[in-house]
């Protein structure tokens, strides 16, 4: 079966749909999505959207802010465009009738802060700033007759010329380009092959590749993985952060407590009750995320804890439940009144700072592919992404890709679409082995948090690059062997992302940012201050 349109747009979070509502106005736009639509990470995002409104700020100190938690790593001139356009999107966002929390008594928009950032900045929705995002965007995705959604579809490889090549499908191997992707139908098992003329990964991140995570389910890096083994550049994946705070709590998995907390006055104690960040940073509790983690990941190894508390009983309810009452209704669900005590939280991956490494305009190095939101690397982010930094990246590269991608349509229109034969299941059989996928599945997340988490060593990153290979040959003769079911599809690219976090932090021999490991506790300007690059492909 296959599905053609001019633009194929995969996810549906704030990078996608932000890129579909402006390509529409040109053609056809399919989005791909793994699950319902609004299964994203942006639709957990709580803390909001950095960008220079107040009177005290400046596009400078934005800038120098995300310099300095990007500990030299930055692309300059990433930092500098994407600060510099943040607040036109807003406006544009604020035009699409996002719903962001306004100053009392007043016409201007409440600015938050959060850890690193100098001044207030952090345009939000209270504690629920990417469900306000996403349910505007989708609402309007949805009156667009030009854009069509393909729920509960995961994707298994992209359609490259190469591949196309080896195939005997086309003649010509020009030079390398992605005319789409094959897509499993996760409701039926039929595997579609979707046609773009402008491929788009908007797929997120991969923190589920870690065993605590402050991610939906869907982030299983699917995006990297299949850019990466269609031979798309990948960067600095090394650079995982790790938010300090995901409460602690035996019931959920991944609910996240906002750095907006610490901008208001949160306080990290211990079960003791001490306020223990001014012994790691003069910023105290707003220092950037690497450092707040570490100390945490400190104080839990020092003292044997299980979690640290964060205190902010001081500010009062009213305040509490009406900046926070996302936060404050789920803990209560949960027996902790965040008004009387403090919440126990631990650190729990959160976001892949690097990824599908591309311009200023979204474009990797493959022809018409382009990757936007957290699967690409800008650049922007560096060795630490400056909070609340992510959601501006994806808005302002969705609406720089647009021209481009524009233009690339024309040139591709003029062109005939290939005949993209039809998945190949080979001589698969529908396996009942499904007990060596939920085992490799688990052994990957427990081997990736206890020997690749916030303080590594090559010792321990050498056991999990040994543990990894042999998951991966496992599942290489599963993936050849049996049909492919959704759950296998994503512990191969969980693989494939470990596999690329390992060597990525053993090849920098070097701490900076969020990678710190013992052999190499300093920095190392004059041979690290680099992107980490690695490149594979079918060539
Ligand atoms: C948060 O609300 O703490 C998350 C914001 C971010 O990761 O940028």
């Amino acid at each position: 079966m296959k599905y053609t349109s001019d633009f194929l747009v995969i996810g549906s979070g704030i990078a996608g749909l932000s890129f579909a509502l402006k390509a529409a106005r040109y053609g056809t736009v399919n989005i791909v999505t793994k699950k319902e639509r609004s299964d994203t990470s942006t639709n957990l995002a709580q803390g909001g959207i950095a960008s220079v409104l107040g009177q005290d700020d400046s596009i400078d100190l934005h800038i120098q802010d995300t310099l300095t938690s990007g500990d030299g790593l930055c692309h300059e001139d990433a930092v500098q465009l994407v600060v510099s356009e943040g607040p036109d999107r807003i406006r544009e966002l604020l035009d699409l009738g996002v719903e962001f929390t306004h100053e009392h008594g007043g016409d201007g928009l409440e600015l938050g802060r959060e850890g690193g950032h100098s001044r207030r900045r952090i345009v939000h929705a209270q504690d629920m700033t990417g469900q306000a995002v996403e349910k505007a965007l989708l609402a309007r995705a949805a009156a667009e007759e030009n854009i069509a959604f393909y729920e509960n579809h995961i994707i298994i490889d992209l359609i490259t010329q190469f591949k196309l090549y080896r195939r005997g499908a086309v003649t010509t191997m020009s030079d390398e380009s992605c005319w789409g992707a094959y897509a499993l139908d996760i409701s039926n098992s039929v595997v579609k092959a979707f046609l773009g003329r402008v491929v788009v990964l908007c797929t997120g991140g991969s923190g589920k590749v870690y065993r605590f995570t402050s991610n939906p389910d869907i982030a299983t890096g699917d995006g990297v993985a299949t850019g990466y083994r269609a031979g798309a550049v990948v960067a600095n994946m090394e650079f995982v952060q790790f938010h300090p705070t995901c409460l602690f709590n035996a019931k959920v998995k991944n609910f996240l407590i906002s750095e907006a907390v610490r901008g208001e006055g949160g306080r990290l104690i211990d079960a003791r009750g001490r306020a223990f960040m001014s012994e790691y940073h003069e910023l105290k509790d707003l220092a950037f995320r690497d450092i707040v983690a570490r100390a945490i990941d400190t104080e839990l190894k020092r003292s044997g804890d299980e979690c640290v508390y964060l205190d902010i009983t001081h500010r009062s309810a009213g305040f509490i439940k009406e900046r926070f009452p996302n936060i404050h209704g789920r803990c209560l669900e949960l027996g902790v009144d965040i008004t009387r005590e403090p919440m126990p939280v631990v650190p729990a991956a959160h976001y892949q700072c690097g990824g599908l490494l591309t311009d200023t305009r979204a474009r990797t190095n493959i022809r018409y592919l382009y990757a936007l939101g957290e699967v690409a690397c800008t650049g922007l982010h560096g060795a630490n992404r400056l909070a609340s930094n992510s959601l501006l990246e994806a808005l302002v590269l969705a609406d720089r890709a647009i021209q481009p991608a524009a233009a690339d349509l024309e040139y591709r229109r003029a062109k005939p679409l290939p005949d993209v034969p039809d998945w190949d299941p080979g001589g698969a059989e529908n396996s009942d082995e499904a007990v060596v996928i939920s085992h490799n599945w688990g052994e990957i997340r427990r081997c990736m948090w206890n020997y690749v988490g916030i303080v590594r060593s090559t010792s321990r990153l050498t056991k999990a690059k040994r543990r990894i290979s042999n998951i991966q040959e496992e599942i290489e003769e599963f993936y050849w062997n049996y049909l492919v079911t959704a759950d296998l599809i994503e512990l191969r690219n969980l693989t494939t992302v470990a596999e690329l976090i390992i060597e990525s932090a053993l090849s920098r021999k070097e701490s900076r940012g969020l990678h710190y490991t013992l052999d190499y506790p300093f920095k190392d300007d004059a041979q690290f201050r680099r992107d980490t690059i690695f490149r594979t492909g079918e060539k």
